[in-house]
Order: C-alpha cells, then structure tokens, then sequence
C-alpha cells in the first residue's frame, strides 16, 4: 500500500462533464427486460480473490497462443520467425502488455460511465442495472491490474481510446453515454475478449476472461435492449446524433488515417525490444499475401460485432453505414470488408441471439 495522501502523483487533473443527474420517484418495476438482466446480474457476481487461482505464475509457452489482435499474422513473418526465441517471448510479452493495459484502462472507463448512468437514467429498472456493472467494473479492473503486473508494467492508456473514454465520460446524454460505453466500446472489448478467451491456451487469463467476457455481454445486452427500446421515441434529428456519435466513437479506435494511431504506439514498443519497425513491417509487406491467402476471413471487431449491433438497435440508416464502409475500406482489405456499401452490408452478420453463449464458443 502506498502512503495515503489527498493528491496522488497517478491522478489527472480532474475533466470536466455536464452530467444531468435524475432523480425517480417512482420504485415500480419500469422496464420489465431490464428488471430481469437486473436479476441476473445479482446472481452472477463473483469475488476475483475466491474464484481465481492467484498463486499460479503466467505459462511463458502458453501465453505464446494469446492472439496479439492484428489483422495480419506478424507472427507468421520469416523477421519474426527468425528472432532469438529470447526476443520474441519478450516481443510478445511487452504487445500484449500493451493491449491488456488498455483493456485495463478501457474497464476504468467502464467503471466510471456505469456510475454516471445510475445518476443519469431515468427509469428505476435502468437504475438498478447501472449498480451492478459499476460493481462488475470494479471487480474487471482488479482483475486485469492484477494480471498485468504479473506480465508486464501496466502502459500509459492509447490516445484514441482516451478520446472515446473522454467524450462518453463528458456527453450531458444519457443514450450517448450508453451507444458510446455499451455499444462501441463493450462491443468491440466484447469481440476481443472472446477472440482472446478461445485462443488462448494460458490457464489464468483464460479463467479471468470468461468470468469478465460473461459479464461483458450482459453489459452489452443492457445497452442493446435499453437503446432498442428508446429509438421508436425519437425524431430523425436525435437517431442522427446517435448514428454520428457511434460512428465517431469507432472512428476514433480504428480510422489510422487520424493522427494519433495504435500503429505508432505499436512500433514504438517493436523498438523498445530490440526490433527495427521499418524492417519488420517490410517483410509484412513482402509475405502479405502469401500469409493472408489461408487465413479464415476475419470480419474484425466493428464489422463482425459493432455493425451488427447497431443494426439491431435501429441506429445503422444508409446514410451511416455508407461511413462506415468507406473508414473501413481505407484501413482494411477490400477483400474482406467490401468493395461497396451493398457488398460490405451483405457481410455482416446477424447478432448473435444469445451473445453470452456466443462469447463461450458455443454458438456462432
Ligand atoms: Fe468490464
Ligand atoms: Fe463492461
């Protein structure tokens, strides 16, 4: 523990929002499906320090299975292959400290938004929810700081996903707060969670992520239920806003072509191993299509998960899917996402009808 003070050297400076804070005095039950997730979420809390063996260490070789989360396989490049196994595990270990660091701060993020919801929202059922993934958060970042420092040092957050933690924390909306944490963010940490969770073979983080991705898609299936539920109550000027703030928020993660882009933060971690960045993405180039010829296609996080949701939502007209498509197809394979909006829609997927089972690997 360290010496407790007012002023902590780790904090910023205090960021400003324009919460509106609602109080209802009705305590009926208001919205029936969220009364029921409610339930559920009581009953499925769990205690990181009881269900999770600390003791054990993290396997080096296992961990070697933990997806790194790019669309191309790096890993496969004959740069990376020829590395000292030495270099590489450290290769690995100070990437995937990186992503999980951000995982870390994103679940801050989490935490925070959820609290500011159980003061924004006006429905008591909205309410009651909001509680328990405030708690559900809290324990997500116990978990996560815990096993970053067994793997790594916990990394300063990615700049993009500063942005979105930013703009959703200081929206004075309460369903811009929602597309933005619950659909966005959780959508795209849902993906991941689950493409990490099956692929790994690390004991540890293996059990952390399936008591974190279950709760992540309960987190999910709050936002999709309570936003499909607001929509028919809005006029097309308050759907556009909704649309365009969705379309910012992943925007902001994915679009390279912004300023502040993870491939910058990436490569500075290449070169703080040993590796020269312009080299190693040199043989990317080379072996690009060797390397993606048998690869699965892999939709990706907003198109795979993030686009399906807002379809479901009521929040993806024409007019933003046209967007989407066209931020996608200037950072990805045209192959995968599409040469137009009609190919690119036909690609997306249905969301799945019971996303906690899908996260498991249940179902597809
Ligand atoms: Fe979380
Ligand atoms: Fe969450």
């Amino acid at each position: 523990m360290s010496e407790f003070t007012l002023d902590t050297p780790t904090q910023e400076p205090g960021l400003d929002t324009a919460m509106k804070v609602v109080y209802q005095w009705s305590y009926d039950p208001d919205v029936e499906e969220l009364r029921t997730i409610y339930h559920k979420a009581t009953e499925l809390q769990w205690i990181a320090e009881r269900d999770i063996d600390w003791d054990r260490d993290i396997d080096d070789e296992k961990f070697s299975t933990t997806p790194l989360g790019f669309a191309f396989p790096i890993d496969q490049t004959s740069y990376w292959k020829a590395l000292d196994e030495e270099v590489r595990w450290d290769l690995v270990r100070r990437m995937a400290g990186f992503r999980l660091s951000n995982f870390l701060h994103g679940e801050q993020g989490a935490l925070m938004v959820a609290s500011q919801l159980v003061n924004a929202v006006p429905h008591t059922d909205a309410k009651f929810y909001a509680a328990t993934q405030t708690m559900d958060e809290a324990r997500h970042v116990e978990v996560f700081a815990k096993y970053v420092k067994k793997l790594d040092s916990v990394r300063p957050i990615a700049g993009p996903l500063k942005n979105i933690l930013d703009a959703t924390l200081q929206t004075d909306d309460w369903m811009k707060k929602l597309v933005g944490m619950q659909i966005v963010v959780e959508g795209l940490a849902l993906y991941s969670f689950r493409e990490m969770r099956n692929l790994t073979e690390e004991p540890l983080l293996k059990d952390l992520l399936t008591y974190v991705a279950r709760d992540e898609a309960r987190h999910h299936g709050y936002g999709v239920q309570y936003i499909s539920r607001c929509m028919p109550m809005l006029g097309d000027a308050e759907k556009i806003e909704l649309e365009d703030f969705a379309l910012e928020a992943a925007q902001t993660l994915i679009d390279q072509r912004r300023g502040q882009s993870l491939i910058a933060d990436v490569m500075a971690i290449w070169q703080e191993a040993g590796i020269d960045p312009s080299e190693l993405l040199q043989c990317a180039f080379r072996e690009r299509d060797e390397l993606m010829q048998d690869r699965p296609r892999r939709l990706g996080p907003v198109q795979g998960f993030v686009i399906p949701t807002l379809k479901r939502c009521g929040l993806l007209s024409e007019r933003v899917a046209t967007h989407f498509h066209e931020f996608l197809h200037a950072n990805l394979s045209g192959k995968v996402v599409g040469e137009n909006v009609e190919e690119f829609m036909a690609r997306v997927p249905d969301l799945p009808e019971d996303t906690a089972a899908w996260v498991m690997g249940q179902a597809e």
